[in-house]
């Protein structure tokens, strides 16, 4: 669905991606990871035919990204800051205006607002809504076209858990139904949940690509079990031959509450490749 072959892309001496190669299959969620600046905004522009290049070839469905036609974007769902609302439009005006312009039937409005739960919300201006259900119209018009290909920049940037749970739904029933999403986000657990494959980019290139479990495994050098005792302790020891014995005394003592292996995440992962967190501290 997606073909990118060494594509590079500068903002006057800042180089922000440098040789980019990578294939995205149809049907599967994959997920772009990379600190703030990183150039995963731009990526997603130069994706869907938003920005240019300098070098480099970048195909979307087959086709090069500078010769897709209107016809062609019509089936791409967008969901990024800058495709803004109308904020004096209620969420229904909102999307019929778009409706209108994608020449789709107005029952799809109704559908497309209930599909994101803002059927209570029919009425109200776009100015008006929380961070929550701002997101979901933004989703809603994203998708109210059935699009075969979605990019979604940060679809979950600030939301409250429930309002973040809402959108993964969505976005598997998405995936479930067949279409191929291309997310950015720098929320970890978001990643791990979601996507069949994660890029990690960093300084301009693609450091590490893979099944975020797949990932967390081959990153796993170090294994550590923790344990908490009996005293509300916790200690953490490295899987060797010299904790096992400590560990036996304890269990023999009868002074573990629980115990269990840590596993690395995404975010250690990141952390091992290139010395920067992903999420703010
Ligand atoms: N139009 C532009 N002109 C000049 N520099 C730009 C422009 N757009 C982006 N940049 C620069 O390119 C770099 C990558 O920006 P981009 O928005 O793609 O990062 P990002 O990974 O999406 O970051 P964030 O996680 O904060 O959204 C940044 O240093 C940014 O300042
Ligand atoms: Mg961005």
């Amino acid at each position: 669905m997606i073909s990118c072959r060494d594509l590079s892309k500068s903002f006057g001496d800042h180089k922000v991606l440098d040789k980019i190669s990578f294939d995205v299959p149809e049907g599967i969620i994959v997920g772009l990871l990379g600190p703030s600046g990183a150039g995963k905004t731009t990526l997603i522009k130069i994706l869907t035919g938003q920005l240019g290049f300098d070098e480099g070839e970048v195909s979307v469905m087959g086709k090069d990204v500078a010769d897709l036609t209107g016809t062609d974007r019509d089936k791409f769902g967008i969901m990024m800051d800058n495709f803004g609302l109308y904020e004096r439009f209620t969420c229904k005006e909102n999307l019929q205006v778009f409706a209108d312009v994608y020449h789709i039937s107005p029952s799809k409005v109704t559908e497309a607002l209930k599909s994101v739960g803002l059927e209570d919300a029919v009425k109200t201006k776009a100015s008006d809504l929380s961070k929550g259900m701002r997101a979901r119209l933004l989703l809603a018009r994203a998708l109210m076209h059935d699009p075969k290909i979605i990019f979604l920049d940060e679809p979950t940037s600030g939301l409250d858990p429930k309002s973040m749970r809402g959108i993964h739904k969505i976005i598997l029933e998405k995936k479930k139904a067949g279409c191929t999403v291309f997310l950015t986000t720098h929320n970890m657990d978001e990643a791990a949940k979601l996507c069949d494959e994660v890029m990690l980019l960093d300084d301009g290139h693609i450091v590490e690509r893979g099944g975020p479990d797949e990932l967390c495994r081959k990153y796993n050098k170090v294994k550590k079990i923790s344990v908490c005792l009996d005293d509300g302790s916790r200690e953490e020891f490295i899987q060797d031959n010299e904790s096992a014995a400590k560990i036996t005394e304890l269990i023999r003592d009868g002074r573990i509450e629980t115990i269990h292996s840590k596993e690395p995440t995404l975010e250690t992962v990141f952390l091992e490749l290139t010395g920067k967190q992903l999420e703010e501290a």
